[in-house]
């Protein structure tokens, strides 16, 4: 069965506090959310393998150490997963990036494919799939389909906020998937937000609100 990670490092859980604040304006938000990206990136990869070499410094011959396991891939759900893209390229800047774009559907809550664009090599390469929101889990749900039909075989899923909700439908659909969040909150409101959450990602990142 996947497991569910909340990171609790100090520096996520102080910068998801402005995140979620109404009062944190789009650029502000924009800024903690790349933050915030690359934190829990950096954490979800601690166990990537790694595998000695030699390298010359100025001073003698050392036994030093790179990474050498699968290759990475990041796989925003668009729209706002793009938000949460550069944090982690900046600090895996070997990283492919596939695209999944999914609107959920605000009367049924249903999520639509509308684009899809992947790395030739998506079974290959170990797959984050990122989104800040896990609300009913629709899109997520979707999302790793999608990748799993088209070959994918080794993915996490990285979101900022979940909802038990979301949670658990990725959890039964996809038990080989590990999910990592900032923070799972409470439960869903009636038009499907999550409580007490951050509003509308996509809205907050971009704008259009
Ligand atoms: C939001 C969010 C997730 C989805 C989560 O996207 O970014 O993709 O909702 O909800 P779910 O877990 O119930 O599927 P939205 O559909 O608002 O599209 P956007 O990113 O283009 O704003
Ligand atoms: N999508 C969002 O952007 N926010 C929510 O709370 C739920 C879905």
């Amino acid at each position: 069965m996947g497991n569910v990670y909340v990171l609790d490092h100090p520096l996520i859980q102080h910068k998801l506090t402005y995140i979620r604040s109404k009062n944190t304006g789009t650029k502000e938000f924009r800024e903690l959310v790349d933050e915030v990206s690359g934190l829990m990136a950096f954490e979800i990869t601690r166990d990537l393998p790694l595998a000695e070499t030699t390298t010359e410094t100025p001073v003698t011959s050392a036994t030093t150490k790179t990474l050498s396991g699968k290759k990475l891939g990041i796989v925003p759900i668009l729209r706002a997963g793009l938000g949460m893209v550069d944090g982690i390229i900046n600090l895996i800047p070997a990283a492919k990036v596939g695209h999944v774009g999914l609107y959920r559907d605000p009367e049924t809550l249903k999520p639509h494919e509308y684009y899809i664009k992947l790395p030739s090599d998506i079974e290959e390469r170990e797959l984050i799939v990122v989104d800040p929101m896990l609300a009913t889990g629709g899109s997520a749900n979707d999302a790793i389909h999608s990748l799993k039909k088209r070959g994918a075989t080794n993915i996490k899923l990285m979101c900022l906020v979940g909802a038990p909700e979301g949670v658990e439908l990725v959890k039964k659909e996809h038990p080989d998937v590990d999910i990592y969040l900032a923070a799972l909150d409470e439960k869903l409101n009636d038009h499907g937000y999550i409580v007490p959450g951050l509003g509308d990602a996509g809205d907050r990142l971009f704008g259009t609100k």
